[in-house]
């Protein structure tokens, strides 16, 4: 089957999907993007990826290439033409093509760029197995609440933790806590049992899968604290876990080559996994998006 990609108004074949040169996504990373998940044909928290991106954009000050509305047809038009029923769709917005010159352009258009793979369907049992974290130095700028597509320092980091052996890195600013991993939230469950992820604020990313997390925590009444945690905390914990849209509920098992309470899945993180699927296989996603910082 030949991959199809979107490209600023026409469906292509992905290998000669191209943009512009002087596309200022290219030359400044000007633009942002979003990751949908889809399981089952669903598209996962919809309504969160969506108003995180309006976010991304009016903080960024680019316009929306086209109404919400008719974005929500053609992110279910390339789903459908690469018969995605689980994996993802990649939507890419940039200020467009111009002259390069390094304040905004007077008249260019923002470009669209939808991209969608497929993935093996969200498997419980592969996610409860338990992966490795590093922590990294976060060296990122100062507003990690803008799905940029200026990613360097993450993926300088996700390559340092691929080349240890991890699965993902988390980054540690200059008073010593955890923000985030280079592409998912970081939680822990500290010795006292309690469930921990940094609050949303300027320092990181809010997951959409944060949000369904909390939500689906909030509605079984199981109790969690969002605030910063620091290294050492997140050494002596109980249990650890990370979520995004591509690892959705996932275990963490090690930090920094130590093992996390026995190295195996916590009985909380597997809780946790349990009530993510039956909240998104529900209500769809989280239910209140409106909460950046
Ligand atoms: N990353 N933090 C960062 C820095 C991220 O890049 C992501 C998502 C998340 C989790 O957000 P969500 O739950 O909405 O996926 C947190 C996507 C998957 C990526 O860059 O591929």
């Amino acid at each position: 089957m030949t991959r199809i990609a979107y490209v600023n108004g026409q469906y292509m074949p992905h290998h000669d999907a191209a943009v512009h040169i002087e596309d200022r996504g290219y030359q400044f990373a000007d633009g942002v993007y979003e990751v949908f998940a889809m399981h089952r044909g669903l598209i996962i928290g919809e309504q969160g990826h969506m108003d995180r991106l309006e976010h991304s954009l009016k903080e960024l000050r680019i316009a929306w290439p086209m109404s919400r509305r008719v974005i929500g047809v053609l992110i279910r038009e390339i789903a459908r033409r690469n018969r995605v029923r689980d994996g993802f769709i990649y939507l890419q917005i940039t200020r467009g093509v111009a002259r390069r010159d390094h304040p905004f352009p007077k008249d260019s258009e923002s470009s669209l760029v939808l991209t969608a793979r497929r993935l093996p369907p969200l498997n419980k049992e592969e996610l409860r197995k338990g992966v490795g974290v590093i922590t990294i130095p976060d060296i990122r700028w100062k507003r990690h609440d803008i799905k940029s597509v200026a990613l360097l320092p993450n993926i300088l980091g996700m390559q340092q933790a691929r080349e240890a052996g991890a699965y993902e890195a988390w980054m540690v600013n200059d008073e010593g806590m955890v923000t985030e991993g280079t592409l998912s939230n970081a939680w822990i469950v500290t010795e006292d049992g309690e469930l921990v992820t940094h609050n949303a604020s300027y320092a990181i990313l809010n997951g959409i899968t944060r949000l369904t997390v909390l939500e689906a925590a909030a509605e079984a009444g199981v109790e969690f604290s969002e605030r910063p945690f620091s290294v050492d905390e997140a050494l002596q914990a109980k249990e650890a876990f990370v979520t995004s849209s591509t690892s959705h509920v996932r275990a963490v098992t090690s930090i920094d080559g130590k093992p996390v309470g026995n190295g195996h899945v916590g009985e909380l993180t597997s809780r946790m996994l349990n009530l993510y699927v039956d909240f998104i296989e529900d209500k769809g996603g989280p239910q209140n998006t409106n909460i950046w910082n």
